[in-house]
């Protein structure tokens, strides 16, 4: 598939462009709003991950700042340790939201669902 239509795809799909792969620091984190959901976007060795940048523990905004180790990301405040490809605790219990990431050209692109009104 051309990229053109690589990324006519993604659109349809949903998926919206956030930043290139030159404006991420290898193994740290940086956060981005996306449909008023906040992200945590990672990249470890040429590859991207995408969290929730809100810690399930205390719900602090601040995945984005944690220390990479491995493919896991370290929450500052209390240590907690996430999956970066599973969301999961290192414990195996579930923890992050992730989600799909596609990088077109250098460019990356995500795909996250609007935030449902809970009533
Ligand atoms: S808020 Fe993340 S470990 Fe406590």
């Amino acid at each position: 598939m051309k990229n053109s239509d690589h990324l006519k795809k993604l659109e349809e799909d949903g998926f919206a462009f956030i930043c290139s792969m030159d404006a991420l620091g290898e193994s740290t984190g940086r956060k981005f709003l996306v449909s008023d959901v906040e992200i945590a976007v990672f990249k470890i060795n040429s590859e991207v991950f995408v969290v929730s940048n809100v810690c399930p523990h205390q719900q602090t905004h601040l995945i984005y700042d944690g220390f990479v180790e491995d493919e896991f990301v370290v929450c500052p405040a209390h240590g907690w340790k996430f999956n970066l490809k599973t969301g999961k605790k290192d414990s195996g219990s579930n923890g992050l939201q992730v989600y799909p990431v596609e990088v077109v050209d250098e460019k990356i692109y995500v795909k996250v669902l609007p935030r449902q009104l809970q009533w």
